[in-house]
This record gives C-alpha cells, sequence and structure tokens, in this order.
C-alpha cells in the first residue's frame, strides 16, 4: 500500500543527510533552463510533486508560481517553513485532485518511484496529464532501473556534527514488480543511540516502462535526457500534454 510510511523516521534528518550531499541550487537551475528552453510563456505556474523539504522550490518560487505536494505531513512542514511563497498540501500523486492546472510538473530524485508498480505508474502519469493545462510541460526524473539494480549491494551513509552523529544502511531485493529497501538507521543525539528501520517500496521498471506509461497517457514530444541532476545517472523524462 502506498501510505507514506516510507520518510517516517528520515524525514527528520533529510536536510542535514542531503544537503551535504545534493546540489539542489545547481539542479533547480538545469530544471529552469530546461524549462526556459522549451516554454515562451512569461508567468509560469509550476507543482512540485514529491516535493519533500521543498528544496527544490526553494530556488524555483523567485522564477515560477509554485506549489508543492507530498504524502509525508512532516516533509510538508519542513517545506512550508523554507518556502513560505509557495503553496503546499499534503497528497498522494497517484490520486490527488486539484482545481487548479500547472504550466509545468516536476517530479525529482526518484520521487515517483514510490508508487511501488507499474498500474500506480500509469495511474499516476495520467494524473499529471490531467493536471496540466494546454502543452503543459512534465519533467520526471525516474527512480533507479530494474537493469541496474545491484544484486547483493549494501549501502552505507553517515552524517555527523556536534549534535547529530546518523547512520544509514540499506540493502535491497526485488520481489515480483516491487523494488524493497530495506532502511536501517541509527540516530546518536543528546546522549541516546537510537535504531530505527524503515522499508521503502519502490518501481522496479525499466526506461521504456516509463515511456510507455507517458505515451498511454497521451503525452507528446516525448525525451529522455541524459543529463543528470545528481551523480545517480537517472536523467530525466520530458513531455508535453
Ligand atoms: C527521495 S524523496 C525526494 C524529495 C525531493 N523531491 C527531493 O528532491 O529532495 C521522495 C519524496 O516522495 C514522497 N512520496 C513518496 N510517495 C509519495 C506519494 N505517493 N505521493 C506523494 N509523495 C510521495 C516522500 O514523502 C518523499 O518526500
Amino acid at each position: 500500500m502506498v501510505n507514506g510510511e516510507d520518510f517516517k523516521v528520515f524525514a527528520e534528518y533529510y536536510d542535514k543527510f542531503y544537503l551535504e550531499r545534493k546540489d539542489y541550487k545547481k539542479e533547480a537551475k538545469i530544471v529552469k533552463k530546461i524549462i526556459e528552453e522549451l516554454e515562451s510563456k512569461k508567468t509560469l505556474t509550476l507543482l512540485d510533486v514529491g516535493c519533500g523539504t521543498g528544496e527544490h522550490l526553494k530556488y524555483l518560487s523567485s522564477d515560477f508560481r509554485c506549489k508543492g505536494l507530498d504524502i509525508n505531513n512532516r516533509m510538508i512542514e519542513i517545506a512550508k517553513s523554507k518556502v513560505p511563497e509557495a503553496k503546499f498540501k499534503i497528497a498522494n500523486m497517484i490520486d490527488f485532485r486539484f482545481k487548479d492546472r500547472f504550466d509545468v510538473i516536476i517530479c525529482l530524485f526518484g520521487s515517483i518511484g514510490y508508487v511501488q508498480n507499474f498500474p500506480n505508474l500509469k495511474k499516476t502519469i495520467k494524473n499529471y496529464y490531467r493536471h496540466l493545462n494546454d502543452s503543459g510541460l512534465v519533467i520526471v526524473e525516474p527512480w533507479v532501473f530494474k537493469k541496474d539494480f545491484k544484486k547483493g549491494h549494501m549501502s552505507l551513509d553517515t552524517y555527523v556534527d556536534d549534535e547529530l552523529k546518523f547512520v544509514r544502511m540499506a540493502r535491497s531485493r526485488i520481489s515480483t514488480s516491487t523494488w524493497l529497501i530495506f532502511m536501517h538507521y541509527l540516530v546518536g543525539k543528546n546522549q541516546r543511540i537510537e535504531y530505527f528501520t524503515e522499508v521503502h517500496k519502490m518501481l522496479a521498471v525499466n526506461n521504456s516502462d516509463y515511456v510507455k506509461a507517458l505515451k498511454l497517457s497521451r503525452f507528446k514530444d516525448i525525451g529522455y535526457l541524459t543529463e543528470n541532476l545528481w551523480d545517480s545517472c537517472r536523467g530525466l523524462f520530458v513531455a508535453r500534454k
């Protein structure tokens, strides 16, 4: 079931962890450039789906009229505090229904992967189509493709400052069409060390499945840019309503 439980612990530490790993300002600049190359209209509305803590919106909100959507209420709280000029909603990307329509919908850093399976991917992409203005753009940074799954791989990442020591270890397996990531966290602060786990249930599909979902929703000009926002080699899908 898709319920936003995946980040129930990690949401609190997300920014500490990723702000020293990802250059959101640079990523937002690349996204802005792509949009500007494809759109001549001046004041554009933009929806960031799976916006997390709002880091991309922080840099996009001076150029676009922005809204962020995320299923995790802590993520949205953090995003709101950082980007007061944007609007935010707690919602599920698979079946959200907004009255407003957007010129651009972005869904970055593999957020779309959390829809777990291909039928949900089709519903989600159809929902993006529904929420776009005519000839609006969708930009999706996919989750890692199934073909790139590394059997037996185990990751270890840490974050350390004076108040917090944070360790994340993860291993993955693919069960039928879902990519399961078993996250183990050690959080050390205030003289205590706590242990948490989360299971992230992700899509296990390939490039052609995203294209298929976009085509089924009647998107046009479907392209796959190999330009990476981060070093995770995921590229970007861009398409037009
Ligand atoms: C890897 S984070 C990416 C966040 C942000 N886009 C970034 O670049 O940092 C994935 C985000 O997707 C959100 N998410 C997961 N499933 C979702 C769903 N079904 N609908 C909306 N958001 C979802 C999570 O809560 C999380 O904030």
